[in-house]
């Protein structure tokens, strides 16, 4: 069969990435132009810059990655792009630049949940075999699926309020570390000690997640402290946090582990950048002789390989989509 070359879009928040993607699996060129630093200054992401540097930038991300791959748009086989969820000005400027770049050189046109983006990133490392479970952790997501098959998935659980990458985020502002809070709150978490009592997440047995009451905790715990004139141990408290957020998880994983007899665990999101995540994760995979799949580190963040990992079932399904294609900030994983 004929090589499939995907050019694959992802602006839906803080990164314009653009890549090739061969074959759904190999990652011919990928550039990701990250505006962090910008927004840290604003301690956390602000849209209307986020959506007017991805418009400024996505042309020379577009061109760098080209010359990386040495290829033009004509060889390309289809354009995908992300198109929920995100923030809608960033979403927008990815999704009319791959539109226009489909209709001018008559490329079909994917359109790629970004989720399943983080789930496919793992195709770039390795070949994701079905039925398995997918814990999607990132800062907008919290969710346990089963994947039966490529695009055929049934939702396990998700989170009823916050995020898990939120609840680092917010615990991360209340410590005063800046943004963005989840790598930092890892970092204090390894110089700490899990001392401080802090409520389970959701005290039941389905597959839900919570998060805002874990939060609360610990905006109330760190207030009363302050009103005491308590020092608060900032690492002990990190340590504490990414201690009960992640045994939820693990526990909700062993739950599904148990009752599916699944024997394959996908980790894909940005928080499974997080080491300790990854290590606890891995014990409840071994334990359960089940396979885990893990991104490496490039490919955990935001980016457009992951896209272009996506879009390629898509594309031998001819799954395309016309240029009424729009964005939705608000999507699920199904
Ligand atoms: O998937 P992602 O890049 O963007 C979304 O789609 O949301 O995930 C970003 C989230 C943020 O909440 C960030 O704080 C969190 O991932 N994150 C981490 C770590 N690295 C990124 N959380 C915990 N530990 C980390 N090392
Ligand atoms: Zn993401």
């Amino acid at each position: 069969m004929k090589d499939v070359y995907i050019l694959s879009i992802e602006s839906t928040c803080d990164e314009t990435s653009i890549a090739v993607i061969k074959n759904g699996h190999e990652c011919v060129a990928l550039t990701i132009l990250t505006q962090m630093d910008t927004h840290a200054k604003y301690g956390g992401v602000v849209p209307e810059i986020a959506s007017r540097m991805h418009t400024e930038n996505i042309t020379m991300v577009l061109e760098e990655t080209l010359k990386k791959a040495n290829m033009t748009v004509d060889e390309m086989d289809a354009i995908a792009v992300a198109y929920k969820p995100g923030l809608l000005g960033s979403l927008l400027v990815g999704v009319e630049f791959a539109k226009v770049l489909s209709y001018v050189y008559k490329k079909p046109l994917i359109g790629v949940n970004h989720l399943l983006g983080h789930v496919y990133a793992n195709n770039l490392e390795d070949n994701l075999e079905f039925p398995l479970l997918a814990l999607v952790v990132s800062g907008g997501h919290t969710e346990l699926v089963i994947m039966h098959d490529d695009y055929n998935y049934e939702l396990l659980g998700r989170t009823m309020d916050d995020a898990i990458g939120e609840a680092f985020d917010k615990v991360a502002r209340v410590l005063d570390m800046p943004y963005p809070g989840g790598p930092n709150v890892e970092k204090a978490a390894r110089e700490g000690l899990n001392i401080y009592k802090l409520p389970k997440p959701v005290d039941d047995d389905t597959y839900n997640f919570s998060y805002s009451g874990l939060k609360s905790a610990i905006i109330n715990l760190v207030n009363t402290e302050k009103m005491k004139g308590n020092k608060i141990r900032k690492e002990d408290l990190a340590c504490s946090f990414q201690t009960v957020a992640v045994n939820e998880l693990e526990r909700k994983l062993r739950k599904a582990l148990e009752e599916t007899g699944i024997k394959r665990v996908v980790l894909a999101g940005g928080v499974s950048a997080n080491n300790y995540l990854k290590d606890q994760i891995e014990k409840v995979c071994n334990r359960y002789d089940a396979k885990l799949y893990k991104p490496r580190m490039i490919y955990c963040t935001d980016n457009g390989a992951m896209i272009g990992a996506a879009a390629y079932p898509l594309y031998l399904k001819k799954d395309f989509k016309d240029l009424s294609l729009s964005p939705e900030s608000e999507a699920n994983i199904c």
